[in-house]
């Protein structure tokens, strides 16, 4: 285990999934008849939203024979979209047992706890056996994790040989000045961890992958994110980042401008035999 207690106390919060079905019931949503949908402003902690999860899985043919992780699932926001547009089964494991517990809550609020288990662990020390899913994904998670060569060579041993794994995370951009904190996955650089896109290269070949696909998310991001500051949102992320929402949406803002940041998604899959793993 490589995990930070300053990480768990930046996420940790209790009843999240109260505070969010509470903001909902108070924007005037009948609350008898809830789909994942109705969620999604508040559920998908990362760059985007909805929007983003739906774009990373654009890439992934997940399917319902599959089983399929989540990597640092958060509230369980995307896990949801994949399990409600694919049916496969989806396992989400994340470090802060009241994110497990949030989003074992808000699945069952949605109907989908038939398709979905979350599991509290450290993604640097998988708690499942080898070559146990289909495929997987993570997102805005390695920018919590200081090991992740440890993290990537895990990912691929939990994985069948062929399987896909798309990423969407915040990477260090060309720009090698200092981001400034708080942001939302940090409030301090002590607990933040970005790597470059050819460290991600490294890592992830080292660890068995082949990349198929690079995709610089970076206008994407700076659209999004002023979109939500413009709109502002009482059903939004502000209910999940709370401390210094503002100031944390600002600061991403001005680390991607200023190409501090780099937000990208990876979509690689594990080489299946020892001569594809040579090439
Ligand atoms: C910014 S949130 C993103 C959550 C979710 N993927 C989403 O996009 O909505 C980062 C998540 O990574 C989880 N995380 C950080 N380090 C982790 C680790 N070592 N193992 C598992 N989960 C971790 C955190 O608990 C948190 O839920």
């Amino acid at each position: 285990m490589t995990t930070d207690p300053a990480i768990t106390a930046h996420y940790a919060q209790a009843n999240l999934a109260e505070k969010i079905l509470t903001a909902l019931n108070a924007t005037g949503k009948n609350m008898h008849r809830l789909v994942h949908d109705d969620l999604a402003a508040a559920d998908e902690f990362h760059i985007g939203g909805r929007v983003a999860t739906h774009h990373l899985m654009t890439y992934l043919q997940w399917h319902a024979e599959m089983h399929v992780l989540d990597v640092g699932s958060g509230l369980g926001g995307a896990a949801r979209f994949v399990a409600e547009n694919t049916r496969c089964r989806v396992t989400g494991l994340d470090l802060i047992p009241d994110y497990c517990a949030a989003a074992a809550s808000l699945t069952v609020a949605t109907g989908l706890q038939q398709y979905i288990i979350y599991k509290q662990g450290d993604a640097t020390a998988m708690p499942f056996a080898a070559e146990e899913f289909d495929g997987a994904y993570s997102i805005h998670t390695a920018m919590n994790i200081a090991d992740k060569a440890t993290l990537y060579s895990e990912i691929a041993k939990v994985l069948k040989p062929g399987a896909f794994f798309g990423l969407f995370d915040v990477l260090r951009g060309r720009n090698e000045a200092a981001p400034s904190f708080p942001v939302p996955w940090a409030n301090a650089p002590e607990t933040s961890f970005l790597a470059t896109l050819e460290d991600m290269r490294r890592y992830l070949g080292e660890a068995g992958f082949e990349i198929l696909v690079e995709d610089d998310m970076g206008g994407f991001a700076l659209k999004s994110l002023k979109k939500l500051q413009e709109a502002n949102p009482i059903f939004g992320p502000r209910i999940v980042i709370g401390e210094n929402y503002d100031e944390k949406i600002a600061n991403l803002v001005r680390n991607i401008e200023s190409k501090r940041c780099a937000p990208w998604v990876i979509i690689c899959r594990k080489r299946k035999t020892w001569e594809d793993q040579q090439r």
